[in-house]
């Protein structure tokens, strides 16, 4: 792990305010309906819970982990399904929950493999976008906050497995000679 700070990027307020925002986006385009949140671990993990509180639907829920990663911070383009969903999806309104879209290539090759299983509708819900990086075409429905190229954690979001816990957005700033 590079020398590095962390510095508050989004406050947990904003971020807070920002989910109930779309918890109430997906209430009423999902009324009258039940909802399956698939989580993806372990990134996803924290907004899931956050959002699926903030949903006033029937809201199932189930978790898959895949893997893209090392302790890198560059995506290296290959996808690996280290755990699977336990329930089918057929006839489901499903709604994929990321921590991030970066460079597209995980959730690409997720929502192609999640379409083959024939649910209801499928949507995907990223609590952070980071358009500029994108190598891979995916359409995001609900996206909480836009943020440009900067490596971020909290809420979820990890460098090198710490800092998940955060409550708030935070950005890495890398300080010691190695990281410029
Ligand atoms: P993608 O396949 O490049 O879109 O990114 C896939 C995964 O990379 C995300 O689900 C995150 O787990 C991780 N990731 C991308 N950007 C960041 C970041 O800024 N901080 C922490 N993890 C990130
Ligand atoms: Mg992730």
């Amino acid at each position: 792990m590079l020398e590095h700070e962390v510095k508050v990027l989004l406050t947990e307020q904003e971020v807070d305010k920002r989910i109930q925002e779309i918890g109430d986006a997906i209430t009423r385009d999902f009324a009258g309906k039940q909802v399956h949140l698939v989580c993806v671990l372990k990134g996803g993990s924290f907004f899931m819970c956050e959002l699926a509180k903030r949903i006033n639907l029937p809201v199932s829920l189930d978790f898959m982990s895949v893997s893209s990663y090392g302790s890198d911070t560059k995506s290296s383009g290959v996808v690996k399904i280290v755990k699977d969903l336990d329930e089918p999806l057929q006839g489901k309104n499903v709604i994929v929950v990321e921590d991030i879209v970066d460079s597209g290539r995980t959730l690409s090759y997720l929502m192609e493999m999640l379409k083959d299983r024939k649910p209801e509708s499928l949507t995907l819900c990223t609590l952070l976008d980071k358009p500029d990086r994108r190598v891979c075409d995916v359409d995001v429905k609900y996206t909480g906050f836009t943020i440009p190229d900067v490596f971020v954690v909290g809420y979820g979001l990890d460098y090198d497995q710490i800092y998940r816990n955060l409550p708030y957005i935070g950005e890495v700033v890398f300080t010691g000679e190695e990281g410029k």
